[in-house]
């Protein structure tokens, strides 16, 4: 059976089957072609949405290596290559793709989400112990409290409410990340000011550097050069006035990252200049708020569209949590909701790509590349590979909970990467998502407005659209 799927343009084109029974939801994706389009029309389709440029193959394929002008492009889709590039080869494939690092190193400058090498090791020592996972207990009434206080709002809003949840979700990870940054009052008072300044700043970037694809020099300037100062400027006056006011702050006892930051050493006892703090709080700022973000309003949308799974969610908030406000101690009973957080981030991973330029000639999968060449892995298609997922493209939380489900290892499944440089706020992440979730499920239901055509965007990160509009229904007691 062929089904027919939406071509990005809006023209119809035949796909390959989705054929899936009523019961099961597979939810929104990009047409897939059959056969490879021009470079060019690659590069307009990747200007406008990265997720379609991929052809039926790719999501199939375990190596694959496509020729863009002079440089190779490596693309990593099945566990035992994945394993190989990023972690046997992290050496020589550390350094993040020249299209990430020239798209943020005006605003994060050499800190440890763009940097490698030497700077990176050093900075990843410092930061990761920072906001590792044996501190999320401490972290957690900072966002309990920042997500009750989500719920008090919207409860303000009554019945019907419409609301953009894509905005109310960013809107709820910024306020929780500043928090924890800058602790609970800096974070209230400055997160409006970081947040306005991070979206400015993102408006210019294009994770799609051309100049860079097509091997250009490194030292040739960037069109976006001017533009970002106004943006990087603001946030920086504002990492400034933190950090002169975190004295003051400290007397009264609170924790916070950018404390952490302050007061950390490296291993000759020497403390982080103010230009490598700043960078680092503009990377945790950044790296922590929109790929949550991204992960919740997906989740909305999907339980939205899911009768079965919504029900089973409720279900479990309402026998574990009996209408009481979990606790970090709750987030290991609550196995369904992060179930619903794992499929989420399988079938729309926050960061979609993961690549990275080859520091010195390499090998993967027995195949030798040359230094320069891009290797990718993609989330995107990984995560939908049908020798490694059944029903790949269908909605279903429960293959995480059931031991008989088809599942690959840790090198198939990796919306947080994979390796060294695996995402350092994982367990942040996860749990922020979890208890996110949880408070206001167990208070709302969340409807898609009708009419809303809902399709997946990937510029740096991957989005339902520039907005999710739905409706809020408080849940009877
Ligand atoms: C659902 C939420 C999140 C997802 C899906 C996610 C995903 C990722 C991914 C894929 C990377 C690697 C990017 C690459 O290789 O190009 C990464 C790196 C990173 N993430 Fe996260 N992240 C999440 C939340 C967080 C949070 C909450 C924090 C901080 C509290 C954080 C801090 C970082 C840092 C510091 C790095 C850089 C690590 C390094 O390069 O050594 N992330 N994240």
């Amino acid at each position: 059976m062929t089904v027919i799927v939406p071509k990005p343009d809006g023209a119809q084109k035949v796909g390959k089957p989705a054929a899936s029974p009523a019961s099961e939801f597979v939810p929104p994706y990009p047409f897939r072609y059959e056969q490879m389009p021009p470079v060019w029309t690659l590069i307009g389709l990747a200007k406008r949405n990265f997720l379609s440029i991929w052809g039926l193959d790719d999501f199939q394929s375990r190596l694959r290596n496509k020729k863009i002008f002079t440089r190779d492009l490596v693309i990593c889709n099945r566990p035992d290559v994945v394993r190989e590039a990023f972690q046997t080869n992290h050496e020589v494939l550390q350094r993040k793709s020249p299209q990430m690092r020239h798209a943020l190193a005006p605003l994060l400058g050499d800190g440890l989400f763009i940097s490698d090498t030497e700077t990176w090791a050093k900075r990843r020592k410092i930061v990761a112990p920072i906001i590792h996972g044996s501190r999320v207990k401490g972290f957690a009434p900072i966002m309990i409290d920042t997500i009750d206080e989500k719920r008090a709002d919207w409860a303000k809003l009554g019945d019907g409410a419409q609301i953009d949840a894509l905005a109310e979700m960013a809107h709820l990870t910024a306020e929780i990340i500043s928090r924890t940054i800058f602790g609970r009052q800096l974070g209230k008072d400055y997160a409006a000011e970081v947040v306005q300044g991070f979206s400015e700043y993102q408006r210019h970037i294009d994770q799609i550097d051309l100049f860079s694809l097509f091997g250009l020099p490194e030292w040739l300037p960037r069109i976006r050069g001017r533009s970002v100062k106004k943006p990087v400027k603001r946030i920086m006056t504002v990492l400034d006035e933190i950090i002169d006011s975190y004295d003051a702050q400290k007397q009264k006892g609170e924790a916070s990252v950018i404390g952490g930051l302050l007061e950390a050493r490296d291993d000759d006892g020497n403390p982080l200049s103010r230009d490598a703090i700043r960078s680092e709080a503009a990377v945790i700022f950044m790296a922590g708020h929109e790929t949550t973000a991204n992960t919740l309003a997906w989740a909305w949308f999907l339980l939205s569209q899911c009768g079965r799974a919504r029900k089973k969610l409720q279900d479990e908030l309402d026998t574990v949590l009996a209408g009481r406000t979990p606790t970090f101690k709750d987030v290991a009973s609550l196995r369904y909701t992060k179930a619903v957080v794992e499929e989420t981030l399988r079938l729309y991973p926050p960061v979609p790509i993961l690549a990275r330029e080859a520091m010195a000639d390499t090998t993967i999968g027995g195949k030798r590349f040359a230094k320069g060449s891009l290797v990718m892995v993609v989330p995107w298609l990984m995560h939908r590979n049908p020798k490694l997922w059944s029903k790949p493209d269908v909605f279903d939380p429960q293959r995480f909970l059931d031991p008989k489900a088809k599942k690959p290892n840790k090198y198939g499944y990796v919306p947080f990467s994979i390796g060294p440089r695996i995402c350092a706020g994982l367990q942040f992440g996860m749990t922020e998502a979890i208890l996110s979730l949880a408070i206001l499920a167990q208070s709302f239901d969340l409807k898609l407005k009708e009419g809303t055509d809902v399709q997946p965007v990937a510029r740096l990160t991957l989005r339902p659209g520039d907005c999710l509009p739905m409706t809020l229904h408080p849940r009877r007691a």
